[in-house]
């Protein structure tokens, strides 16, 4: 029987499909569509070749795992070939597999005590190290399994990787296979310097891992932060190495190559749930990222006796997260004001299964990353949710874009109060102007008022404070303070016992402390941990209120900026009136005293400015030290300051300070004159 016309029109379509995947996967070190989709247009690809054995032909992608090279790196053919895992995505798939294994070796009790080496699937790029002699003398992409790519010149860049094995009792000829990969900070660090340089940045991790080791200069791959921890040996030849998986990775890494520190050998099915179930746990928290684990019969002789079905070995399994990345379509984009008036780009999506929750908004960050990745409304987009952080549009999948797809651009006005929405120069956001007029701005700051690090009052919901914002009940927090319990329990879904503890809270909420207070403000910059400093360096409100942008810098971690902000905050007269308002409706602290300064410190009533890097101590440290002899720090020179400090690569304060005759030292001369202080 043939198949019908629909079915070989199919899959000739899945097939053209997925090798343009491959090519842009394995050529270009990009991607399109995330893996999960990836995997999902295989699988239907396999499912159509199993129905119609017939239509399978040899150069179907299905025949293959991986892509040729692309040919502008040596090849190399693998004497072994670099295989691929079988995945499970459910538990009973790895039960399954270890019942598989269990029958092949003749258990008869289900071999629940059966040892496994359990592994977090790195996920990068696969990479073998051939050593003869203890010397490193070829570095090989997986390639298709069979025949790779030469990459010695980028993987002795590598700082992990040893050149020359430590220790002795090596085989003469030893291939290490392994997983290249780019930890998260350095990939962030990196895509940040690409977007600031207009570089092309990389997707994620791994197509960073990829593309930096196929460099044809190894200087660029030098001045990537990859790293690599090897997992298996390949060829062995001129000595022996142990019988168990588990010895095998010990004996590597007493020969100076680096091994995943999160392995370990556990017993049966069971213990493979729970290392599954404790790395998942650990996923997010992890310095690289996976996408998965990866179980091995430990014993070799057991693993000689599974051996393997065509391109994976029946000894191991690979058992996947759910995915973190998805595809779907942008519905919308809307902005959100945010409580500092900041906009920000939300995509609304078709509802999407995605690390584990359904997410139907994504943050697009800033108008600048909307444009950059050039996100229409109707397009098809890869979003991204990984552990508790807030999903987010990864890429644009260019080829699924429909004509009448709609640009976006930032609103001139703002979408809750109509003032207009301004940028600052070299700022990313666009801020509406309307301050607390803006009713969005009311209902954020409000939020971030009465929240648990601030005045924490229990049971004032998000919800219930947008409606009395939407009905000017609140027009700023003090109105908090009026609220009676009669107006709270007439509301609708507001029974009186809840009206009334509310009431009781916000009454308790007045007792507070000076930092909570200031950290409620909602002053821009000032953080729990920027409110704590000012408190405990000021000891009283008024205090803060009237210092200087300058007594402000000489807070401990206060720079300019922030110093700039808290002043500008206490200008505005209706800042201080608010503050009035909560004060004289109860709310309260106590004072403390403010931190010692020593007036009578060998550097009181002198101002420095430090600028350029020190030798020895950073910025902030010769500025605590400065500050604990009396001294004052500012941020810019001016006929005021007494003495510039300046390290390595000062600029413009240098010459400023030289114009205005202002005494400049290096650090050595700051240190004399302290010492010298002391000695007077
Ligand atoms: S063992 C026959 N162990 O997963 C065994 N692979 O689908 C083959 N991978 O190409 C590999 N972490 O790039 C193994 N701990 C680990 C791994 C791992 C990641 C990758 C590797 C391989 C792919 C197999």
């Amino acid at each position: 029987m043939t198949a019908p016309a629909a079915t070989r029109k199919k899959i000739k379509s899945l097939r053209d499909e997925i090798r343009h995947h491959n090519y842009l996967y394995h050529t270009l070190d990009d991607i399109e569509i995330p893996d999960a989709e990836y995997d999902r247009l295989m699988r239907e690809l396999q499912g159509l070749e199993t129905a119609n054995p017939e239509l399978v032909t040899p150069d179907s992608p299905t025949q293959r795992v991986g892509a040729e090279p692309s040919g502008a790196l040596k090849t190399v053919k693998h004497r072994l070939p670099m295989l691929s895992l079988d995945n499970a995505f459910a538990e009973q798939e790895l039960r399954e597999f270890h019942t598989r294994v269990a029958e092949k070796l003749e258990f008869e009790d289900g071999a629940p005590n059966l040892l496994y080496s359990a592994e977090p699937k790195l996920d990068g790029a696969a990479v073998s190290l051939l050593y003869e002699n203890g010397i490193l003398i070829r570095a090989a992409t997986r390639g298709d399994g069979t025949t790779g790519e030469d990459i010695t010149h980028n993987v002795r860049t590598i700082k992990s990787v040893p050149l020359r094995l430590l220790g002795k009792g090596f085989p003469d000829t030893l291939e290490v296979r392994g997983e290249v990969f780019m930890p998260r900070a350095g990939f962030e660090a990196f895509n940040k310097t690409a977007r600031e340089t207009g570089e092309k940045t990389f997707v994620n991790p791994r197509n960073a891992a990829a593309g930096s080791l196929r460099q044809l200069d190894p200087k660029l791959t030098a001045a990537r932060p990859l790293d690599m921890y090897v997992y298996s040996v390949g060829i062995v030849e001129g000595g022996e190495l142990p019988g168990r998986h588990s010895e095998i990775i010990s004996t590597l890494r007493e020969w100076g190559l680096k091994t995943c520190p999160q392995s370990r050998v556990v017993k049966g099915v069971d213990g493979c749930l729970g290392f599954y179930r404790e790395i998942e746990a650990k996923r997010d928290a992890l310095a690289y990222d996976i996408d998965g684990v990866v179980y091995k019969v430990d014993s070799l002789a057991m693993q000689r006796e599974l051996g393997f079905v065509s391109r994976a070995p029946r000894w191991a399994i690979a058992h996947k997260f759910p995915a973190q990345e998805e595809l779907t379509q942008v519905e919308g984009v809307e902005f959100q004001v945010g409580r500092t008036g900041a906009l920000t780009p939300v995509a609304r999506l078709a509802p999407v299964f995605v690390g584990g929750v359904t997410v139907s908004n994504a943050t697009l960050h800033n108008i600048d990353e909307l444009h950059r990745k050039d996100v229409r409304i109707g397009d098809t987009v890869i979003v991204r949710r990984a552990g508790d952080v807030i999903p987010e549009v990864v890429s644009v999948v260019r080829n699924r874009r429909p004509k009448k797809a709609k640009r976006v651009q930032l609103p001139k006005l703002c979408p809750v109060c109509g003032s207009h929405v301004k940028r600052e120069e070299g700022e990313a956001v666009a801020r509406c102007t309307g301050g607390l007029y803006c009713k969005a701005q009311r209902s954020e700051s409000l939020k971030h008022f009465v929240s648990r690090r601030a005045l924490d009052i229990e049971g004032l919901g998000a919800k219930l404070i947008e409606q009395l914002v939407a009905e000017d009940r609140l027009a700023d927090p003090s109105d908090l303070f009026q609220l009676s319990k009669d107006e709270l329990s007439s509301r609708e879904r507001m029974g009186d016992k809840s009206a009334e503890n509310l009431v009781r809270a916000i009454e308790a909420s007045k007792s507070t402390t000076l930092d909570r207070f200031l950290y409620a403000l909602g002053i821009r910059e000032v953080g729990e941990a920027t409110a704590s400093s000012l408190a405990s360096y000021f000891g009283s409100l008024p205090a803060i209120k009237s210092a200087s942008a300058a007594d402000l810098t000489n807070v401990p971690d206060v720079g300019p900026i922030v110093a700039d902000r808290v002043s500008n905050f206490f200008a505005e007269q209706h800042n201080l009136e608010v503050i009035e308002r909560l004060q004289s409706l109860g709310v309260n602290w106590e004072d403390s005293e403010p931190m010692k300064l020593a007036d009578d410190g060998r550097l009181s009533g002198k101002t420095f400015v430090i600028t350029g890097t020190l030798p020895t101590m950073t910025r902030d440290e010769a500025k605590r030290l400065i500050q604990r002899d009396g001294g004052k720090v500012t941020g810019s020179v001016s006929s005021k300051t007494n003495f510039l400090v300046a390290g390595d690569k000062a600029g413009s304060k240098l010459e400023k300070a030289q114009e205005l005759g202002v005494s400049v030292l290096d650090e050595d001369g700051l240190l004399k004159l302290m010492a010298e202080g002391e000695s007077h």
